[in-house]
């Protein structure tokens, strides 16, 4: 069937294993998204809902933009696809340069991957090639942290601390991870922005190196604000420990930017907003606006020139890649994402917005099934009060505001809410009202 005839409900829903979803639920009660444009969606029944997660915080520039689509259009028409090994074509390494010029320090050399996942196992693969290089290949260990979220292959499957993700697979987790502690601590209760309170948890990465031998370890991988597990913002002086530590034992320091990278905490990277600055950023999510698969690893010029001075010229440096790396469709939609962040000032104006939004988002703390709020820039967390069991309050609660017309994504009991930053203060005002009605008609629901 062509796409234009294609019925807003299928015949059926059997075949596709959808993911992270309760499938059973969903497809006795489906919700389908039928259309996009701007800060809102329409749903199969013809309902409008206003996105406030700016979908899976990928589109951030709103849905249906005309650029970004044109752009992808006219790649298509005029070069579809070049393969990227030992060839290329021009637009990546433009797009190259344009990441660079927004990453900190010298994090200047950029390898594309397909996604958030591939971008988080390029990093830990690069920062071992670059020990081995060094002559330090006895570097295997990586440091992960619990609460973690870093994608789904193995290795961020391993180096991640959501403890749902990594049951089933215990067995074959990548060996030679440790884990430093989260750092909620019960203090940071309804504390907006950076909590006072927790950097000394940046020692447990010393305690490792301690009990493991810092000689042994590759990189420490940490979120600068832990997004899956609901706005986990760093305490104030962590993010520098984390780095003296790094420094001391020639620890690499992989910030996973894959949600905070490109303009969510009004900086272009968290890493300049906190003013740490790591070796490596992985980046995925809005450096396409979600439009097309992609995601990117920025290295340090020296982790670049190490590799590069460890191989004979006429070699392969780094025998890593995927078929999709950088290719033409995803680099167009990144390039005209990457003209729109300029012509809209859009970091700057997310900077703008977010105070408003975190103070909407804390209004809403007097509800009687809210059990905290956190947030940071265009990122806010709303832990749900414990239902029984584990989860049930949070899809219940997305249920109910799925119903009065908002969208978000609900991770275990944490509605996650994460704004376009083409939104205006009225959409702002929109997301709190319809949060609040939501929450609401979910408390009643449980009473009934
Ligand atoms: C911090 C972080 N890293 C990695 C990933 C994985 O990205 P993807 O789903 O594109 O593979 C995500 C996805 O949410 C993420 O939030």
């Amino acid at each position: 069937m062509s796409s234009e005839n294609r019925t807003s409900v299928p015949n059926s829903l059997n075949e596709h294993w959808m993911p992270f979803t309760s499938n059973k639920d969903f497809k006795e009660n489906p919700r389908l998204i039928t259309e996009a444009k701007g800060v809102y969606l329409t749903n199969h029944q013809g309902k409008k809902q206003i996105d406030a997660s700016s979908g899976l915080f990928c589109n951030p520039l709103g849905h249906g933009r005309e650029e970004i689509i044109n752009a992808i259009t006219n790649q298509l028409k005029k070069l579809d696809y070049a393969q990227p090994f030992q060839q290329g074509f021009g637009g990546s390494f433009e797009l190259a340069t344009k990441i660079a010029k927004h990453t900190p320090g010298n994090l200047n050399r950029i390898f594309y991957t397909m996604c958030g996942s591939s971008a988080v196992e390029t990093a830990i693969k690069i920062s071992i090639a670059y020990h081995r290089a060094n002559g330090q290949g006895e570097r295997f260990r990586i440091v992960g942290r619990e609460r973690g979220y870093h994608g789904m292959h193995i290795g961020g499957t391993s180096v991640g601390g959501m403890i749902n993700n990594v049951k089933t697979f215990a067995n074959i987790l990548m060996p030679g991870v440790v884990h430093m502690r989260h750092t909620h601590l019960p203090d940071h209760k309804f504390v907006s922005g950076q909590p006072e309170t927790g950097a000394e948890l940046a020692n447990d990465l010393e305690r490792i190196c301690a009990n493991f031998g810092a000689e042994n370890v590759s990189a420490c991988i940490v979120e600068p604000i832990a997004g899956s597990t609901g706005t986990l913002v760093p305490p104030k002086g962590y993010l520098q420990r984390l780095r003296e530590i790094c420094d001391k034992h020639g620890i690499l320091l992989i910030f996973d930017e894959v949600i905070t990278g490109w303009g969510r905490t009004g900086s272009p990277f968290a890493s300049q907003e906190f003013g740490v600055t790591p070796d490596i950023i992985t980046m995925a999510k809005a450096t396409t606006n979600g439009i097309v698969p992609m995601g990117a690893v920025a290295c340090k010029e020296e982790i670049y020139n190490t590799v590069m001075d460890a191989s004979p010229k006429g070699s392969v440096e780094l025998f890593h890649g995927y078929t999709y790396s950088g290719i033409p469709v995803a680099v167009a939609a990144a390039l005209a994402v990457q003209d729109i962040f300029e012509k809209e000032d859009l970091f700057n104006r997310a900077k703008n917005l977010a105070p408003y939004f975190q103070k909407g988002l804390f209004s809403l703390q007097d509800l009687e099934s809210v059990d905290n709020i956190r947030g940071y820039g265009m990122m806010g967390g709303i832990d749900m009060k414990l239902n029984t069991k584990p989860g049930k309050a949070g899809f219940e609660c997305f249920k109910a505001c799925y119903e009065a017309g908002i969208n978000f994504k609900a991770t275990g009991d944490c509605l996650i809410i994460a704004p376009q930053f083409i939104c205006e203060e009225k959409h702002i005002d929109e997301i709190i009202d319809k949060l609040r009605t939501g929450i609401t008609n979910y408390q009643k629901n449980q009473k009934n």
